[in-house]
C-alpha cells in the first residue's frame, strides 16, 4: 500500500490528493472480488461514479493533525465512504426519497434495478467491516474501537436512526431542536465518526478528542443545513441531484422552519463555531478550518 500524505499546500489540492488515494483503494478492494455478476458491476457504479469524498478526507485530515503519513487511516476512511455510499443508494430508493439522479448520474436502482440497489447497499455495509477488521496496519484493539464506533454511528443511534426520523418527520411538524437532532443523527453521526476515528488513529488525548468531536458536530450540522439550502438554491448540473425534493416531500428542514436567509445565517454561525473548536491545534488545524469554510456557499 502506498504512503498517504496530504502534502499539497492548499485545500483544493489536498482534497484532490485524498480523492485519488481513496478511489484507488476502493477500486483495488472491489477489483479483488472474484465474482463477475451484476452485484459487482453495481457496487463499482455505486462507489466509484462521482462523489466529493468529504467523510474519508475528514478522517485523513483529523489523523494528519498527529502524523504526516496518514496511511494508517486509509482503510477506515474507505470503510466510512462505503457506508456513506450505502446510505445514498438506499436513500434514493422509491420507498425512501425516490430519486433518479445522484452524483450527476442515474441512481443505482435506475441504472440497475431496485433489488440490486438494495443488495449493493447491504453489501457495502458488510464490506466496510470486512475492510476494517482485516486492516493489518492497526492493532486488534484499535481496530475493535474503530469498528465499534462505526457500528454505532451508522446504526439505529446514528445514520439509520436519523433516516427513520427523517421519514417520520414527513408526516408531522418538528421543532428546530427536533430538526437539529434528526440532522445530527442522519448526517452528523458519520462526520462525527470521521473525526473520532482520526483522533483514535492519531492517539489524541482527551482534550484533543473533545475538540475534534465538537468541531465535527458543528461541521455535520452545517453540512446538512447547506445540503438543504442547495436543494432550494442550487443548480441540478452542479449539485448532481434533483432539486426541491424536500419541500415536495413535505420534509421539515431549517428552511421550512426558519426560512432561507435565517438558514444561511445559521450555517455561517455553525461554521464559525466549528472553527473555534479546533483553535487548540494552532496552524495544524488549517486544513480543518479551510474545509468547514468550504461549506459556506458551496455549490455541490
Ligand atoms: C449527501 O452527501 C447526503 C447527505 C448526507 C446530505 P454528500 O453531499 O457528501 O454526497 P457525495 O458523496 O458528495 O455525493
Ligand atoms: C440523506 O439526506 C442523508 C443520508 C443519506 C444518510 P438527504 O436525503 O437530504 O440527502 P440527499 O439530498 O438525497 O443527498
Ligand atoms: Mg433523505
Ligand atoms: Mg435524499
Ligand atoms: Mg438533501
Amino acid at each position: 500500500m502506498p504512503s498517504v500524505f496530504l502534502s499539497a499546500s492548499n485545500l483544493t489540492d489536498q482534497l484532490a490528493q485524498s480523492q485519488t488515494v481513496i478511489e484507488a483503494r476502493i477500486a483495488e478492494i472491489l477489483a479483488g472480488q472474484k465474482q463477475q455478476n451484476q452485484l459487482e458491476d453495481a457496487m463499482r457504479y455505486g462507489a466509484l461514479a462521482g462523489g466529493k469524498r468529504l467523510r474519508p478526507f475528514l478522517i485523513l485530515a483529523a489523523a494528519n493533525l498527529f502524523s504526516d503519513n496518514v496511511e494508517n487511516a486509509l482503510d477506515t476512511a474507505v470503510a466510512l465512504e462505503l457506508i456513506h455510499c450505502s446510505s445514498l443508494i438506499h436513500d434514493d430508493l422509491p420507498a425512501m426519497d425516490d430519486d433518479d439522479l445522484r452524483r450527476g448520474q442515474p441512481t443505482c436502482h435506475i441504472q440497475f434495478d431496485e433489488a440490486t440497489a438494495i443488495l449493493v447497499g447491504d453489501a457495502f455495509l458488510s464490506l466496510a467491516f470486512e475492510v476494517m477488521s482485516s486492516d493489518q496496519k492497526l492493532s486488534t484493539e484499535t481496530r475493535l474501537r474503530l469498528i465499534h464506533g462505526l457500528t454505532v454511528a451508522s446504526g439505529r443511534y446514528g445514520m439509520i436512526g436519523g433516516q427513520m426520523d427523517d421519514i417520520e418527520g414527513e408526516k408531522k411538524s418538528l421543532t428546530l431542536d427536533q430538526i437539529i437532532s434528526l440532522q445530527q443523527k442522519k448526517t452528523g453521526a458519520l462526520f462525527e465518526y470521521a473525526c473520532e476515528a482520526g483522533a483514535i488513529i492519531g492517539g489524541a488525548n482527551e482534550q484533543q478528542q473533545l475538540a475534534l468531536k465538537n468541531y465535527a458536530k458543528h461541521f455535520g450540522l452545517a453540512f446538512q443545513i447547506t445540503d438543504d439550502i442547495l436543494d432550494v438554491t442550487g443548480t441540478e448540473a452542479e449539485v448532481g441531484k434533483r432539486l426541491n425534493k424536500d419541500q415536495d416531500a413535505g420534509k421539515e428542514t431549517f428552511i421550512s422552519l426558519i426560512g432561507l436567509e435565517a438558514a444561511q445565517k445559521a450555517a455561517l454561525d455553525t461554521i464559525n463555531e466549528a472553527k473555534q473548536e479546533v483553535a487548540i491545534f494552532g496552524d495544524k488545524a488549517n486544513m480543518l478550518i479551510d474545509l468547514v469554510d468550504l461549506l459556506n456557499n458551496r455549490k455541490s
